[in-house]
């Protein structure tokens, strides 16, 4: 399970989330049971619903079949089809399988090409997933990507095609006419919360993740935050929190950590609260910190600068790995290191690091047992109810995106769509 640690609570700040947790509890049990004005988008609050048992064996078939076949498969998607997969194949993912490259989150000619020189000369798969088959990046890198199969494997290309759209779209329609492997998307999942379903999955499949072991965890964090009263539930605890200390007016969260495997993970993260919360002028903005390296650069402002902020970091409690930095006999003045393993001085640089922001800034942790495929799953579901949770104690609509739509309009204009 994810426990929820305050950092440097004072009573009176106390108080002031047992009120909060108090007042908002309808909005908890409403989510638990799924709000009929968003049933369009709550596909993912039951993690079987686009993860069962029939799901997960056609996903490890053909991911069992692209294993065999392929030196590389390209991820083609954007945002919410592309940032799960990624933040669990970068942390987790086994050297024995196929490179996985991606695709389709970018207009520059220049990554479209580095990409492209990746490819040469090896076996290569494609999954293009799109939900709304217009948006621009996958819709071009697909088309890239087509040309390169065709000229590259001729009348076999279309075994190397996957497409994972909603049932009955434009992308259907182009898989039955080409003979390319369909795979739905779930018309009633948002992008950003389609971590257990076939977007998420398939990708990590291939890239040699138990994806069992994912939705299990899932599974599991469902069972806890739909059960769970408003005192003892962590991811409502941790929606109050946020709303609170925007309340006091602190605009921006980080979310930080000292291990660099939540890298991609980040970006899945900063993507869920940004869109699913920024909207009416409401809204924390969403920002990530890789501890320590940005110590040395962030750390100044989140120190010193204005308070606008407040800290959420993850930390791992199992220990993954072990190094000791044994002396060589050279005099380099780091002999207090010695007898120290780095997950140990790691760990000494996040307890420093939390009793210097706590003293300027609200400080969280949310601790997780380890850093494995089970706890990734949990993570998605925590997130994606308690950014659920926020959004509706904010008051804003946690599953659409008119934002993004304004510059889609320009820029279909300046294109001549
Ligand atoms: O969360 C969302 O809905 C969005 O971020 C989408 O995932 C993103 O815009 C990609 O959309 P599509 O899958 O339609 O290309």
């Amino acid at each position: 399970m994810i426990d929820l640690l305050i950092h440097n609570q004072t009573e009176e700040q106390k108080e002031n989330l047992e009120q909060m947790l108090r007042k908002n509890a309808d909005v908890l049990s409403k989510a638990q049971a799924g709000e009929a004005q968003y049933a369009d988008s709550l596909g993912w609050l039951d993690t079987r619903e686009w993860a069962g048992e029939d799901m997960l064996d056609r996903l490890e078939a053909l991911a069992r079949e692209i294993r065999g076949n392929a030196d590389a498969f390209v991820l083609i998607g954007v945002g919410g089809s592309n940032n799960a997969a990624r933040s669990v194949v970068e942390a987790l993912k086994q050297e024995d399988g196929p490179e996985i490259i991606y695709a389709g989150n970018t207009l520059s000619p220049h990554a479209l090409r580095k990409m492209l020189a990746q490819l040469h000369g090896k076996s290569v798969y494609i999954d293009c997933i799109a939900k709304n088959f217009e948006t621009l990046e996958p819709g071009a890198s697909f088309r890239v990507l087509r040309k390169f199969l065709y000229d590259t494997y001729g009348a076999e290309a279309p075994k190397r095609i996957i497409a994972t759209g909603t049932a009955g779209s434009t992308l259907e329609q182009l898989c039955t006419e080409n003979g390319y492997t369909f795979l739905e998307f779930p018309v009633n999942v948002g992008g950003r919360y389609t971590a257990m379903t076939s977007v998420g999955l398939l990708p990590m499949a291939v890239a040699g993740i138990d994806i069992r072991a994912l939705v299990r965890g899932a599974e599991d964090m469902q069972r806890t935050l739909r059960s769970r009263g408003f005192e003892e539930n962590t991811a409502y605890r941790y929606a109050c929190l946020r709303n609170l200390y925007y309340e006091l007016g602190y605009r921006v969260e980080m979310l930080a950590s000292f291990e660099p495997q939540f890298r991609w993970f980040y970006k899945w993260w900063e993507q869920l609260f940004a869109e699913s919360e920024g909207k009416e002028n409401k809204g924390i903005f969403p920002v990530t910190g890789e501890f320590s390296e940005e110590l040395h650069s962030l750390g100044q402002f989140i120190q010193d600068g204005p308070p606008i902020m407040f800290e959420t970091f993850l930390d791992v409690e199992k220990q993954n790995a072990s190094l000791m930095p044994e002396p060589d006999g050279i005099q380099d003045y780091f002999d207090y290191l010695n007898g120290k393993d780095f997950w140990e001085i790691n760990k000494a640089a996040y307890h420093a690091t939390v009793a210097a922001h706590s003293r300027k800034l609200p400080c969280l942790t949310l601790k997780l047992g380890e850093l494995d495929a089970y706890h990734f799953g949990q993570m998605f579901y925590f997130f994606q109810f308690a950014c659920y949770l926020s959004a509706r104690i904010m008051g804003v609509n946690p599953f659409d995106q008119p934002g993004v739509e304004a510059y889609k309009k320009w820029m279909f204009d300046a294109l001549g769509k």
